[in-house]
């Protein structure tokens, strides 16, 4: 039952189906009590129990599906933005089953803005991959990296369906990703992009910059990665000096 007092009642509810979703009794995937049966329950206005539930939907917590009702949706992905790694490795240490699909690769000369990143002439030949990624089959990102090294072109012979682009640059081409400067920025999803991730168009997605380094600050990835925003978290470490 709902107490009275100064906590808001539809704030109230928000918090019993938070804790029944984030405490794994409610699990992923099952439909919530309809509005209806909240309000009996509670005591509510049809209103009051809407409110905790948008608010819900709002924060990733559940999810709605037209005609069907509301459902406990999957936690998110916390992904920390302190160490550099990589998809795959990300993926696994989530005990996650990573998976990839390459949408295209090219060799591709460079303009003016990737040029500027990666500190060559416009013009010059790259490596271009582009790749859906993937955990337990689900898609979650649209990756776009441009691979720049003596030697890139040999990246279109290596198999980036099944091997991880930082493991191979770094353990077969002697180039480690050591460090990177990244940009985060809200967008909305483009008809092709909410295809490719499974989501609705003009679904929420964060667009990721990144420009990769390896020894001696030299540059060697530019990419530009579409993360599905309904499943990312993004986590960092502040410190006031
Ligand atoms: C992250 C980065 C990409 C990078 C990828 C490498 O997702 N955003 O810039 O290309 O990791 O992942 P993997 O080593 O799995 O190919």
């Amino acid at each position: 039952m709902l107490k009275s007092g100064p906590v808001p009642r539809y704030y109230q509810l928000k918090e019993i189906i938070r804790q029944k979703v984030t405490g794994g009794q409610w699990a992923p995937g099952t439909p919530i009590p309809s509005e209806r049966e909240l309000c009996e329950q509670y005591g509510l206005s049809r209103m009051t129990a809407r409110q905790s539930i948008t608010e819900l939907v709002n924060e990733g917590y559940l999810y709605r599906e037209q005609g069907k009702g509301t459902f406990v949706a999957q936690p998110k992905i916390t992904q920390q933005l302190i160490q550099l790694t990589g998809f795959t490795e990300d993926m696994e240490a989530r005990a996650k089953h990573p998976a990839t699909q390459v949408l295209k690769h090219e060799m591709v000369p460079a303009d003016a803005v990737v040029a500027t990143a990666l500190r060559i002439k416009p013009g010059q030949l790259l490596f271009r991959v582009q790749r859906l990624r993937l955990a337990n089959g689900e898609p979650l990102a649209i990756e776009t990296s441009l691979v720049n090294f003596i030697g890139c072109e040999h990246l279109m012979d290596e198999d980036l369906e099944h091997e991880s682009l930082y493991q191979i640059l770094e353990k077969k081409y002697g180039q480690p990703p050591l460090e990177a400067d990244q940009e985060l920025e809200a967008r909305l999803a483009g008809e092709e992009e909410a295809r490719l991730l499974k989501i609705g168009k003009g679904d929420p997605v964060l667009h990721i910059h990144r420009t990769t380094y390896t020894d001696r600050n030299q540059p060697l990835e530019f990419a530009k990665s579409i993360y599905r925003g309904d499943k990312y978290r993004f986590y960092t470490r502040l410190n006031r000096k």
